[in-house]
């Protein structure tokens, strides 16, 4: 089912998540959600979607839709892939310093607007699939950049709360104006 992506002001977006409970990893309930988060990021042309934007109080994540993202024309195709009950942990460099990056992030929620964000530049993150079973992943760049920007809104945190230099936060269609927006 195609469901409605709360926008940014919605207090629902400022929740913390419920983990899924591991017991129940076989529900039916658990793959209604999964389908309706793909139905949904895939109809807005999303390069992900987190459960809390669909106002679902979840810990469960979607993203990469296993080819190449009119949205986000320079990012690396991504396999599609599901997270329950996530953790992510920064990796370090060679020198034992985990490093952030700076890159350009849009958000379902906060429609017609790109700003550049920092996010860790190595990642590890694990969780389970949906089929229950139990992921552990490295992860860098792009990758990495979209498991912490869909996990961010399982703890209530939007892209705009972590923005340094507002000097690059702006409206798509401006910055960015070679950018298909698809009335997003
Ligand atoms: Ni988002």
């Amino acid at each position: 089912m195609i469901c409605e992506i709360l926008k940014m002001g919605d207090a629902r977006l400022l929740r913390h998540a419920q983990p899924w409970p591991e017991e129940a990893l076989g529900a039916p309930e658990l793959q209604t959600l999964i389908a309706d988060l793909w139905e949904t990021m895939h109809a807005a042309h999303g390069a992900g979607l987190a459960a809390p934007q669909i106002g679902q109080d979840w810990q469960v994540v979607v993203f990469g839709t296993g080819k190449p993202n009119p949205r986000y024309p320079q990012a690396p195709v991504m396999e599609p892939m599901v997270l329950i009950n996530p953790v992510i942990r920064p990796l370090p460099d060679a020198a034992g310093v985990a490093q952030e990056e700076l890159g350009f992030e849009g958000c379902l929620s906060v429609p017609g607007l790109r700003a550049e964000v920092p996010r860790w530049a190595h990642i590890r993150y694990e969780g389970f699939n949906e089929r229950g079973l139990r992921v552990v992943r490295e992860a860098r760049g792009f990758h990495a950049r979209v498991v912490q920007h869909e996990c961010d809104h399982l703890w209530g945190k939007l892209y705009p709360m972590r923005v340094r230099d507002f000097s690059k936060f702006g409206f798509t269609e401006v910055m960015f104006p070679d950018i298909k927006t698809l009335s997003k």
